[in-house]
């Protein structure tokens, strides 16, 4: 038994030709929607203002640009393995085809806590978005049911020394609140959707995503007016541009633009679940690429923009709260009317995020548990929904227990971390896989390997740095986990290794 083994990729490609029951329609077009459904969410709409209170002030834009680059170098690499295997299972396939059985366990337990933490963290988002339009109508929830029980408390810094190294890290605190229900309901209604069947089919997708787009092009066009015409009140909002650092890593400054890329990294998550619907692609191997590429380029730059502007509109100190774009709006006197069709926008975007999110991990499942990695019972699909209701079911309740009760910072932090680690190993694996299998047909080819791998490599480990240790530890937890799992079940289950046992 090896931990090297890799799935030879014609086994790879003749499994996907042999793939049943999905129906190829998505076109280009699709893809890129798809993507931007996936993409544009909580980063936008909530992270942005509060990075930007909390970390890097109106450089916020810089931040964006950075996370932007790292994840073009990414989206580049993910594209020629979409293109060269187009079958579900993003990253945790292609780690399966080059660098063996091992790496493909830990990147696919790592894609568990990406799905599994990021459709909470957006549900959290959403829950405070909810809050806050509910606010506009005069219904008031109580703060006990709409927030997370823990938070971390952003006033004290406590040293802790962990495998010979020394973390500063904010504690965690009980608030005395019961839990975040709107976050909690919001998951176990999409997941009773999902195991229903009600899919999000393409249309339905587009229409969302045609006004997530529509009213965030309103946002700028608004925000575009607003510092044209109140010019003095826009630069006295961007001045100082880089806040002067506070003596703590990562609050303003340079550091604090760094630490800001590494947070708002999460507005980018998204085009790489482009890579999961592969099957369901007219022609993978020339639009997969294209989604991938298509609807990262469209978001860096209504990002990009619409950070800038939004520092213009309102001071950066006054954004840490659940709703920062819509406060922003207030703040510059945008009329009523546009703040209530950008808080509705952004709820329905929101919840778009989390649908598919919830629908990404189930897949990731599949796959694992059909290498035999995972319990069998996880490739069950009901009966009458064709849906994976097991697994669909599983990731409901998890994601329920930690939407209901943590704090987004941490949810958001913790995402950031193992999805960088994925985009990192992605990176590797185009390089080991160039030389190792050099003849095969890539119909997508990232441009100067390895330069841009490598590129993409230091780009993501410089965001991973950032973080805070707390998150590092969480993500040794995690992985520390996967690894007693592997040893004791995995690694004597898997196909590959023990062919004839299952
Ligand atoms: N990029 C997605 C969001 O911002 C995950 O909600």
């Amino acid at each position: 038994m090896s931990l090297f083994t890799v799935k030879p990729i014609e086994q790879l490609q003749q499994e996907a030709s042999g793939e049943k029951g999905l129906r190829r329609v998505l076109t280009a077009t699709n893809l890129v929607s798809l993507g931007i459904g996936a993409i544009i969410g909580a980063g936008i709409f909530v992270f942005t203002g509060q990075t930007a209170a909390n970390n890097a002030g109106p450089a916020i834009v810089i931040s964006f640009v950075i996370s932007g680059v790292s994840c073009l170098f990414a989206a580049l690499c993910y594209a020629e393995f979409a293109s060269m295997i187009p079958i579900a299972g993003s990253a945790y396939t292609y780690s399966y085809a080059t660098l063996g059985e091992f790496f493909a366990w830990i990147i696919g337990w790592d894609l568990i806590l990406e799905y599994l933490f990021t459709a909470p963290s957006v549900a959290v988002g959403w829950s405070g978005l909810v809050v806050s339009f509910l606010k506009e109508f005069g219904i008031t929830l109580p703060d006990s049911l709409s927030r997370a029980p823990l938070e971390i408390d952003q006033a004290h810094l406590v040293t802790n020394h962990f495998l010979g190294m020394t973390f500063t890290h904010h504690p965690m605190i009980a608030n005395g609140a019961v839990m975040n229900l709107p976050a909690v309901i919001v998951i176990a209604l999409l997941s009773v959707l999902l195991i229903l069947g009600i899919k999000e089919s393409a249309t339905f997708n587009n229409v969302i995503v045609v006004t997530k787009v529509a009213v965030i092009l309103l946002c700028i066009a608004f925000a575009l007016w607003y510092v044209v015409t109140h010019f003095a009140t826009a630069k006295a909002n961007w001045t100082p541009f880089i806040p002067e650092n506070t003596g703590e890593w990562g609050k303003f400054g340079w550091s604090g633009i760094l630490k800001g890329s590494a947070v708002i990294f999460f507005a980018y998550i998204g085009f790489d679940a482009v890579s999961t619907s592969a099957q369901e692609a007219r022609n993978p191997q020339r639009d997969l690429p294209r989604g991938i590429l298509g609807s990262l380029l469209i978001c860096t730059f209504i990002f990009i923009t619409f950070s800038f502007l939004m520092t213009g509109m309102a001071k950066y100190t006054t954004m840490n709260n659940d709703s920062p774009v819509v406060n922003a709006m207030l703040a510059a006197g945008a009329p009523t009317w546009l703040r209530i069709l950008v808080e509705v926008a952004a709820i329905l975007g929101l919840s778009s995020v989390c649908l598919v999110m919830l629908m990404g991990q189930p897949r990731i499942f599949f796959s694992m548990a059909n290498d035999g990695l995972l319990p069998r019972v996880f490739t069950r699909t009901h009966p009458k929904f064709k849906t994976p209701y097991v697994t669909q079911a599983l990731t409901g309740v998890l994601a329920s227990i930690i939407a209901g009760t943590l704090p987004l910072q941490l949810l958001g932090e913790l995402v950031n971390i193992g999805t960088l680690f994925a985009f990192i190993v992605v990176a590797i694996a185009i390089i080991v896989l160039r030389s190792k299998r050099p003849e095969l047909t890539r119909p997508f080819r990232t441009p100067w390997v390895p330069v841009i791998p490598i590129l993409c490599v230091i780009g993501c480990a410089a965001q991973m740095y950032s973080l805070p240790g707390d998150t590092w530890i969480r993500l040794v937890v995690w992985f520390a986990i996967g690894l007693v799992i592997y040893f004791t079940y995995s690694r004597h289950r898997s196909k590959l290794n023990n062919p004839g046992a299952n």
